[in-house]
This record gives structure tokens, sequence and C-alpha cells, in this order.
């Protein structure tokens, strides 16, 4: 697998994966547009997150986007990471984040990622990467009660 940072040019091929991503992994912003999509990654490529896009003989097979954060920024937090549908299971994600850890990440990065409750299968390549349960966010959406209070 080899890597290369993004660039300004890759937003729409960023927001397509991305799209795909919230697919799969049963995010709510699913009925979002794809200019939805372009207009935010460019905005967190703007507030310095980084995107990085992995290619396996030729064809784009995932992408990670990240940020450096904590007051001596010393985590580095993932914010994204999708490898695409017809090249899963077999080794691609590993490999990338062995990329992150060891060409791109500090080495004493403190690592975070946030995975949803109901994503099965994320919860289980971040444990088999290495990464063990940290916080529980939970939320409560309005109800229509609230709106008629
Ligand atoms: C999660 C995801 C990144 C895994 O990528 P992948 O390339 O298929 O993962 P790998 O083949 O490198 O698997 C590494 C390990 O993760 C675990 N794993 C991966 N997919 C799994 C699955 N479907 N079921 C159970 N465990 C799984 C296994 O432990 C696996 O090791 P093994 O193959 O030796 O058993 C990929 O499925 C994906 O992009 N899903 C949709 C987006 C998503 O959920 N991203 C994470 C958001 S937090």
């Amino acid at each position: 697998v080899k890597y290369r940072f993004a660039a300004p040019d890759d937003v729409a091929t960023l927001a397509l994966l991305n799209r795909q991503l919230v697919v799969d992994e049963g995010h709510p912003n699913q009925s979002r547009t794809l200019p939805w999509f372009e207009e935010r990654m460019r905005t967190f490529l703007i507030q310095g997150y980084r995107a990085v896009l992995f290619k396996d003989a030729g064809c784009l097979v995932a992408y990670a986007l990240y940020t450096q954060e904590g007051e001596d920024s010393d985590t580095i937090y993932l914010r994204q990471f999708f490898v695409c549908r017809n090249f899963r299971r077999r080794g691609v994600g590993r490999q990338a984040i062995r990329i992150l850890r060891e060409k791109i990440w500090p080495r004493d990065s403190r690592l975070t990622v946030c995975v949803l409750w109901h994503n099965a299968v994320g919860r289980a390549f971040w444990k088999a990467m290495g990464y063990q349960e940290y916080a529980l966010e939970l939320e409560r959406l309005p109800t229509d009660d609230d709106c008629q209070a």
C-alpha cells in the first residue's frame, strides 16, 4: 500500500468516500448531499486536519482524516477512517494504520478515535489495532414534547 497527503483537488474524492463512510457506519448524516460533504471536508482541511489517501496497485483503497490536538498537541485524533468496500478484510486497514503510525504520526503520540456504538465492525477493527475504551459519549435527542414546551 502506498500513500500520499491529500491536496485541495482531492476534496471531491474525499467527500464521496466520506459519504460512503457515514452510510457504512450508520451515522445520522446519511441524508446530507455531496456538496455538504465537500464543504465540510474543505473546512476540516482549512482548520488543520490532514487527509491521507492510500493506494494499492494504482487503486484508491482507503483514506484517513486526522488532526493533532491536546494541550501539548500530543494526541492524534483520527476523525475519519475508511477502507473502500471492495477491498475490505484483506488487511488494507491494518496496513494503512501501520503506515500512519510508522511514517506519519509522531511515535510517542496518544491516539484517539470515535466509533458509533452500533458500528460493531469498527469496534472490532479498533480493538484489533490496539485501541481501548476510554470515554462513553451519550446523547438524548429532542422529542416532540420538548418542541411543544
Ligand atoms: C473498519 C474498516 C476500516 C476495516 O478495514 P479492513 O481493511 O477491512 O480491515 P482489515 O482487513 O485490516 O482487518 C484488521 C482486523 O480488524 C478486524 N476486523 C476487520 N473487519 C472485521 C469484520 N467485518 N468483522 C470482525 N472483525 C473485523 C479483525 O480483527 C481484522 O483482523 P483479521 O483479518 O486478522 O481477523 C472497514 O471495514 C471500513 O472502512 N468500514 C466502514 C467505515 C468504518 O466503520 N470506519 C471506522 C469508523 S470509526
